[in-house]
């Protein structure tokens, strides 16, 4: 697959090469789940590169040489940047960062006894916005495109004794060739937003591996070079040597699910490589209009939710995940929409233990090149990755391949492809995508509906589009032959704002908004979700009228992540029984 590297022709041939295979899908990576390395997060500078010119100068080629050792002049000293941590948003560390869109170099140093030839040494990357190149001890490793998806890049040949140096050069730019596009209803974060590590293995070493209740039984498949690791879930007196990788078991697992969240110990070990998991087994599938799960019919309520922070922007840590999972318990809800690109793999190991449905999607959204064959294969690349990552994740019960996309032959064409993809590689979860109306019959009809398990409807009858009898028309209006979530549907509100006159962006119309909704959609037998937009206010440029000043404030709670709207407490009463 080669890419438009706009700087591939200023590089020796290790970078082309590297290059090239750094910006392969799945396939490329190794998962290091279950496993421990050494964490590389912490303290790096940081210096804006707005011109690329260090990929032009080759500034990771530079020494470390403090300036009065210097004796030509240079434009870049890789240890005289900014100090910022890692992971963090570059917007959010400095006033005059805040809109920077372009490239920056992270640098930093790590001691290490170096590479042995026994041993392969992994830099794993949990995401960085947009596009990163890696370089260590001034030698390529790898690259990287896609903002929130993880990626490995071998560094055994460019490891050395002693002090070495890490350099990444990423750039955030908005371009219409790239998955999001240049247009979308968040903040453009940039930077190493997701944790750095170093990990160390044998050379034989599990890569990565799946497991799933699919079809009567524990299905496992290990990626080990073709050798075979054995397999141990002791509460189910499993103990066994996966023959190539592979192996099925007649085992009879406690069903996973959000009221009984049940986890089982595994541990997949090849010689000194031990990979140990907590995994739920359940079986999620559509039958007609029906979702089931684990053969009973099941309601996703809950809610969307961006991942942005007053303080950290797109970086997540444990305790805002844990409060975003028990805000949607408190709502009533069983189910997070997790918008609109991959979210922190720390999201689905908290939703598996506390028992929440989730929805895993990549930012297909709006109006993207879908005439770009490299637009497809990052698209298809990130998606594989997400896959990838998230396999064995119990609460993950759908991919959606998209948002919004303006109904033509390429786009249909495009996520289609997308939706065989997300199929193929695992026939144990559904696909989804927030899909069209069609205006002219008034009636939910998406030609990629056909590639679809579930329909994905964004309505916002009663907001952008004022009149809540439009929904219930749609309704009676519409025959689809699978399952409809409400995929979205929300109302701004400015926290504290008050008026009973119906005015807009008062809590008590947001509150009216969700009333409305669930009894509209009462009665509907194909309807089998909903989920608010959003559970907290957001952070968009594209919002500016004094009610918004750079806030989506479509929230159930503000950006504070702790004053709830009237609207919070109006959907928990109002589809208490629905
Ligand atoms: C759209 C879109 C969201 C956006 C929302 C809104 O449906 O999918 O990303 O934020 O509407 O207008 O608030």
């Amino acid at each position: 697959m080669t890419v438009d590297d706009p700087f591939a022709h200023l590089h020796d041939e290790d970078y082309a090469a590297a290059f090239s295979r750094g910006w392969a899908g799945a396939d490329t990576l190794f998962d290091p789940a279950g496993r421990t390395g050494t964490s590389l997060d912490g303290e790096w500078t940081l210096t804006l590169d707005p011109y690329d010119e260090g990929l032009r100068q080759r500034w990771f080629e530079l020494d470390d040489d403090p300036p009065e050792r210097w004796t030509v002049p240079r434009d870049y000293d890789p240890a005289g940047g900014d100090r910022v941590p890692v992971p963090s948003c570059w917007n959010l560390l400095k006033p005059e960062w805040k809109h920077y869109e372009g490239a920056v170099w992270y640098a930093r140093h790590f001691d290490h006894s170096g590479a042995t030839p026994e041993r392969r040494f992994i830099l794993h990357f949990g995401a960085a916005n947009y596009a990163a190149r890696v370089f260590l001890n001034g030698r390529f490793v790898g690259a990287h495109r896609g903002g929130s998806t993880p990626f490995s890049l071998d560094a055994t040949n460019a490891l050395r004794p002693g002090a070495n140096r890490l350099m990444v050069h990423v750039e955030n730019r908005r371009r219409d060739d790239r998955v999001p596009m240049s247009h979308f209803d968040w903040f453009n974060y940039g930077g190493l937003h997701r944790g750095v590590t170093l990990f160390e293995f044998p050379q034989a070493h599990i890569r990565r591996f799946r497991i799933a209740w699919h079809d009567g039984a524990i299905r496992v498949v290990a990626d080990c070079g073709g050798t075979s690791p054995r397999l141990r879930i002791p509460e189910l007196g499993i103990d066994a040597i996966l023959d190539g990788g592979r192996g099925v078991f007649a085992a009879t697992p406690e069903f996973w699910s959000p009221d009984r969240p049940k986890l089982y110990d595994i541990e997949l070990s090849l010689g000194p490589d031990i990979c140990r998991e907590r995994v739920g087994f359940r079986d999620v599938r559509v039958d007609g209009t029906r979702i089931l799960l684990n053969g009973a019919p099941i309601r996703l309520k809950g809610a969307c939710v961006h991942e942005d922070d007053v303080a950290t922007g797109r970086c997540s840590d444990a305790a805002d995940i844990a409060r975003r999972l028990a805000h949607v318990k408190e709502l009533g809800g069983n189910f997070l929409r997790l918008s609109h690109y991959p979210h922190d793999p720390r999201v689905a190991r908290m939703a598996d233990e506390a028992g929440v449905l989730l929805w895993a999607e990549i930012p297909v959204y709006w109006a993207i090149d879908f005439a770009n064959a490299e637009t497809y294969a990052d698209a298809e690349n990130q998606l594989r990755e997400l896959i990838a990552r998230d396999i064995n994740r119990a609460s993950v019960i759908l991919w959606g391949v998209g948002n919004e996309n303006a109904d033509t032959d390429l786009r249909l064409s495009f996520m289609s492809r997308l939706a065989a993809t997300a199929k193929r590689d695992d026939p144990t979860r559904l696909v989804s995508a927030a899909c069209l109306v069609n205006r002219r019959e008034f009636r939910i009809e998406d030609r990629l509906a056909d590639a679809l398990d579930v329909i994905g409807l964004n309505e916002y009858f009663g907001w952008y589009e004022p009149d809540i009898r439009d929904l219930k028309r749609l309704l009676a209006n519409s025959t689809p032959d699978k399952p409809v979530i409400v995929s979205e549907t929300g109302a701004d509100a400015v926290a504290g704002l008050r008026a009973n006159d119906g005015r807009l962006f008062t809590e008590d119309k947001q509150a009216r908004f969700y009333a409305d909704q669930v009894a509209a959609l009462r009665g509907c037998d194909y309807v089998q979700g909903l989920a608010a937009w959003l559970l907290y206010d957001f952070r968009s440029e594209r919002r500016q009228t004094r009610f918004q000043r750079g806030w989506n404030r479509k929230g159930l709670i503000a950006e504070d992540k702790a004053t709830r709207k009237l609207a919070f407490g109006a959907l928990r009463d109002a589809w208490r029984d629905w």
